[in-house]
């Protein structure tokens, strides 16, 4: 592994350094209590007399993590009232690549696209990242959702199946493509564990790479105090994935990025198997149209679907995320009864490492839009823990496609819901979507698929398993010596 560092913002340096110059636990406890008296949240220190020696490091170095101007004014804005969300400017549908090219010259361009995304892979120019900093709760797996058993036969987790796509873009292009694993402090350590009893699933430990996203206070929603989540600890969680912008930058990813020559990052989230990591059409597309951060759409299933909307607002790329959609929007169809909003954004982007270093090195930072999420926050309340019935603070996060309007270029590329989107969201249930069984099933459709065109038979009611070391795309299985047909109650994993 090549290092752990904590991602940190500038106003937390800043603290923490002056914490380095400052040498004994009572200079930092009187540091900390200036910080956080100066933004009224000087109760999360008042029992800190009473502690150990070793609660009180615990809770110090939490509270030297926080920018607390930076909480202090999103309290105001984003606790004490409620932001609402304003469509302003020119809404128009976002403009993307068709899946299958519309005429002779887009089936060109594509043909060129798949080209200089190859060789943007032979060039060892690409990276792999994924964002692994979530708590999963929905799903109820009690560790690390990348640890989670997806896949249909072997039942290989997560990572596993991430890890063994890398190993193979490494054979099939003759260079490494490095990996980079956001965590967040609460799932970190067992990730890292994970990683290190599996081998790093047969990678180099050199080219992977995990380090951990910055976290956020919870806040009281009615009185706007952070919440302690016992004597020696805040309630923290982590601050979304669109940290991730930051924790690259802070973590040394970007220079580690640089340092190797790639200018690529190949972004996806953790719960979706189907990601095809080193996709050529899409990263060649992003290169030729020179975009800064590019993404994937699907059709939605309906206007209604809980995925993001691609939309050009006064011109600029942009998600609106489906909560912020007007319904008219959403529902608008065109002369032909289509949907005008119809391309969902699936969270699968490729973002210029450029990109990332001008937003951190701009001399005024960065900074992308908070988002208020209420939920159920158990707290310390100076004598016991307390188990909410209802909602009762406010958590902050920002998104990574909020990154989009930033960009002087952008392009969104339609793909097929089947062939890599399958994401694991929810626990098992009768006619859930989003779940490990219908994750599975789609696994295995795309299998057969895969198959087929390669001319196997696969009967109804089979069961394949397609290793990525395998195979990450049909043509991949062309070559292979593979059986004719495979029976209705055979298991098989190729
Ligand atoms: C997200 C998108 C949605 C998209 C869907 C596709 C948002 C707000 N919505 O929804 O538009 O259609 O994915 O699957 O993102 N994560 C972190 N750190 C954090 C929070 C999240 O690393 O602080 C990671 C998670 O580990 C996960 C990913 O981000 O890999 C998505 O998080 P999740 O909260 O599950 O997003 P969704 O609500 O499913």
């Amino acid at each position: 592994m090549l290092s752990i560092t904590l991602a940190r913002s500038t106003t937390q340096r800043n603290l923490a350094n002056r914490t380095m110059t400052t040498t004994t636990t009572a200079d930092r406890l009187a540091d900390a209590r200036a910080a956080l008296d100066a933004v009224g949240q000087g109760h999360l220190l008042a029992q800190a007399e009473g502690l150990s020696d070793e609660q009180r490091e615990r809770l110090l170095n939490e509270v030297e993590c926080i920018d607390w101007p930076e909480v202090a004014r999103l309290i105001e804005s984003h606790v004490r009232q409620k932001p609402a969300f304003a469509l302003s400017g020119d809404v128009a549908p976002a403009p993307f690549y068709p899946a299958k090219p519309a005429d002779d010259a887009q089936a060109e361009k594509y043909d060129q696209a798949r080209a200089a995304g190859e060789q943007l892979l032979r060039d060892g120019k690409v990276a792999a990242f994924v964002v692994a900093g979530g708590q999963g709760t929905r799903l109820g797996w009690d560790a690390p959702k990348g640890t989670f058993p997806a896949s249909p036969i072997r039942e290989a987790p997560l990572f596993q199946l991430f890890a063994e796509q890398l190993l193979k873009l490494h054979a099939k292009y003759g260079a490494v493509v490095p990996w980079y694993v956001m965590t967040s402090p609460i799932n970190h350590a067992p990730t890292v564990a994970f990683f290190e009893e599996h081998d790093y699933f047969g990678l180099s430990p050199e080219d992977v790479m995990l380090f951990p996203q910055a976290m956020m206070p919870a806040i009281d929603m009615q009185s706007g105090k952070c919440l302690l989540a016992a004597p020696d600890a805040l309630a923290l969680s982590p601050n979304g994935h669109g940290g991730s912008l930051k924790a690259l930058y802070a973590s040394g990813a970007i220079a580690d990025m640089k340092q190797r020559g790639v200018t690529q990052i190949s972004y996806f989230q953790v719960d979706n198997p189907l990601i095809d990591i080193g996709d050529p059409l899409f990263l060649g597309l992003h290169r030729l149209d020179g975009a800064q951060m590019s993404s994937k759409s699907l059709p939605k299933r309906d206007a209604m679907e809980k995925v993001g909307n691609f939309a050009l607002v006064d011109g600029k790329m942009s998600v609106i995320e489906y909560s912020n959609m007007p319904d008219e929007l959403a529902t608008q169809t065109d002369a032909d009864g289509n949907l005008e909003f119809n391309a969902g954004s699936i969270a699968i982007h490729v973002i210029a490492v450029d990109f990332v270093a001008s937003l951190n090195e701009g001399e005024h930072g960065f900074s992308l839009p908070w988002n208020r999420a209420e939920k159920k926050v158990s707290f310390f309340d100076g004598a016991e823990t307390v188990d909410p019935a209802s909602p009762n603070a406010v958590k902050l996060e920002t998104f990574v496609f909020d990154a989009l309007p930033m960009c002087e270029r952008s392009i969104v590329l339609e793909t097929v819901r089947e062939d890599e989107f399958g994401p694991i969201k929810n626990a098992p249930g009768d006619g859930v979507q989003d779940s490990p069984d219908t994750a599975k099933q789609l696994q295995v459709d795309r299998a057969k698929r895969w198959l087929s065109h390669a001319g196997v038979r696969c009967d109804d009611g089979s069961w394949v398993e397609v290793k990525p070391t395998t195979a990450v795309c049909a043509d991949d299985l062309e070559k292979l010596d593979l059986p004719a047909r495979i029976e209705a109650t055979s298991r098989v994993v190729i």
